[in-house]
């Protein structure tokens, strides 16, 4: 007889050693045990197991891959009646309140080296504004300007939830209703050695990792989020990373391409400035578009160029997508064969041994599964990929040094905003990269993109003089 029911069906599914300790445990630890492992779906375990850990063949099928189409911008190409159109939609959209906003913010920021969760980071260059701050304000000054306040929906982990929420509380959410943020958080899976069993980080706890961005779908279901839309009114989700402070987090010119397209998940891009950059490619594959991650793609294949020389999978993919909400339903439903793919990485997993004894491994010693939200742009119906500015919409916090670092990401945010007051007729000093020797800051409440910043600044009388730490908020 075992002490739960869940516990036999662990034996059953040859995972028993999950519960090896658990005599051992007392009740609290054993409860949180058990509720750990209430999480787990084990048949989805033991198909992964089947599927991805004993594959033969490793790597991605790239057979019949092509480049995928875009709309160009209108100076690369673009039809401007197109442009205006779209934008068009998409302000009528905002306006009418069907669109909101969402923020994967469940990674764990280990390439930066930074503890808390990513968005408290500090990116602005003068006033010191964190990730989540930027964001806020670009949504917050959004709602105001088409007269609805716009939903915001976050996705945290377990880790950083608890973190995320007191920091919005000490923030008073930026000037946000609390009533319209919305955290929830996303969904875990266990990692398994190479025999397929779950493995546990201690006598009492299974070794549990985020299931990725793609888990944000099953959580934007499990969580209520696609209900409380519906009820809402809202059907469009303008979906970004953490990561990158520069995203147009509310862009009428991508929603109007998204809507009048009726596309069910949009994607921008932007040129990818060398063969090597580590972001997914967009391709056609069997009719289908898809991203293909860089670690992916030979080498030999991001490195080939057209006619013109140059690149021929150019078309690079920025984590930024629209989605529309009933396709996100449909997806993490999963029904009628559209269920997302997971992915296999394999990690060093702290672990313990059969007799109890902690594992530091030095070198791969299991498999973590998780889920990417672009792989469910091929269920989508019309999926349409625009361009985007690259200075307009993406510099990532990734790295804490060279590239995606903290340092590019400020220099980045400083050539906008240099730009942005040239562009209006203000002197401002800059080397030719376009970065200003005078070190400025425009809040997204006084302007948040190219438009608003040009509104509020050719208002202001008289124009402050451009000098070192100038804030315009
Ligand atoms: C990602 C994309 C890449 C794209 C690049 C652009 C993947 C696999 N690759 O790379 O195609 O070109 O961004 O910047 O996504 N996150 C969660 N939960 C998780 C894992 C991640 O919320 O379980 C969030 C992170 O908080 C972050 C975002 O997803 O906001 C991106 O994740 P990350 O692992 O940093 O992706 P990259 O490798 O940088």
């Amino acid at each position: 007889m075992f002490p739960h029911p869940l516990i036999e069906q662990y034996h059953q599914a040859g995972q028993g050693q999950v519960f090896v300790f658990f005599n051992e445990l007392n009740s609290t630890a054993q409860q949180q045990l058990l509720a750990e492992a209430a999480e787990i779906d084990l048949a989805e375990v033991a198909r992964l197991t089947r599927t991805l850990l004993h594959q033969t063949v490793v790597g991605r099928d790239n057979s019949g891959l092509a480049p995928a189409p875009y709309e160009s911008l209108p100076e690369t190409g673009g039809s401007t009646t197109e442009w205006a159109a779209a934008k068009a939609a998409g302000e009528a959209a905002l306006r009418s309140g069907r669109v909101a906003v969402f923020t994967v913010a469940g990674g764990q920021g280990t390439r930066l080296g930074y503890d808390g969760p990513k968005g408290t980071f500090v990116v602005t260059p003068v006033k010191a504004k964190s990730l989540f701050q930027v964001f806020a304000e670009k949504i917050l000054a959004a709602g105001r300007r088409y007269g609805r306040p716009l939903h915001w929906f976050i996705m945290t982990s377990h880790q950083n939830h608890a973190a995320t929420e007191e920091y919005f509380r000490a923030q008073r959410h930026f000037g946000l209703e609390p009533a319209r943020v919305h955290f929830f958080r996303q969904g875990r899976m266990p990692a398994v050695d190479y025999g397929g069993k779950i493995m546990l980080e201690h006598h009492g706890a299974i070794a549990l990792s985020p299931d990725g961005h793609g888990g944000s779908l099953r959580a934007l279901e499990r969580s209520g989020a696609l209900d409380l839309m519906a009820r809402e009114g809202i059907d469009t989700l303008s979906y970004f990373q953490v990561d990158n402070p520069l995203v147009r987090a509310i862009d009428p010119a991508f929603i109007g391409w998204h809507l009048r397209r009726g596309s069910e998940m949009s994607s921008k891009t932007v040129p990818k400035a060398y063969a090597a950059e580590k972001v997914g490619h967009f391709c056609m594959q069997g009719g289908r578009l898809v991203v293909v991650e860089y670690s992916d793609l030979p080498m030999a294949m991001q490195q080939e160029a057209d006619a013109t020389g140059r690149l021929r999978f150019i078309a690079g993919s920025i984590g930024i997508h629209v989605l529309d909400r009933e396709f996100i339903r449909r997806v993490a439903e999963g029904g009628e064969g559209v269920a997302l793919p997971f992915h296999r990485a394999d990690k060093k997993i702290p672990t313990i041994d059969s007799t109890g004894q902690p594992v530091k491994p030095a070198k791969a010693n299991g498999v973590k599964f998780e889920m990417f939200v672009f792989d469910a742009l091929p269920f989508a119906k019309n999926p349409v990929v625009i361009e985007t500015r690259r200075g307009e919409d993406f510099s990532p916090v990734k790295n804490a040094t060279g590239v995606d670092s903290p340092q590019t990401c400020r220099d980045d945010q400083l050539r906008q905003f240099a730009r942005w007051l040239r562009a209006n007729g203000a002197t401002i000093e800059t080397d030719a990269s376009g970065l200003p020797s005078a070190v400025v800051e425009v809040g997204p409440l006084f302007g948040y993109d190219e438009d608003t910043f040009a509104e509020a600044w050719n208002r202001l009388h008289p124009k402050p003089a451009i000098a070192a730490g100038l804030y315009l908020g």
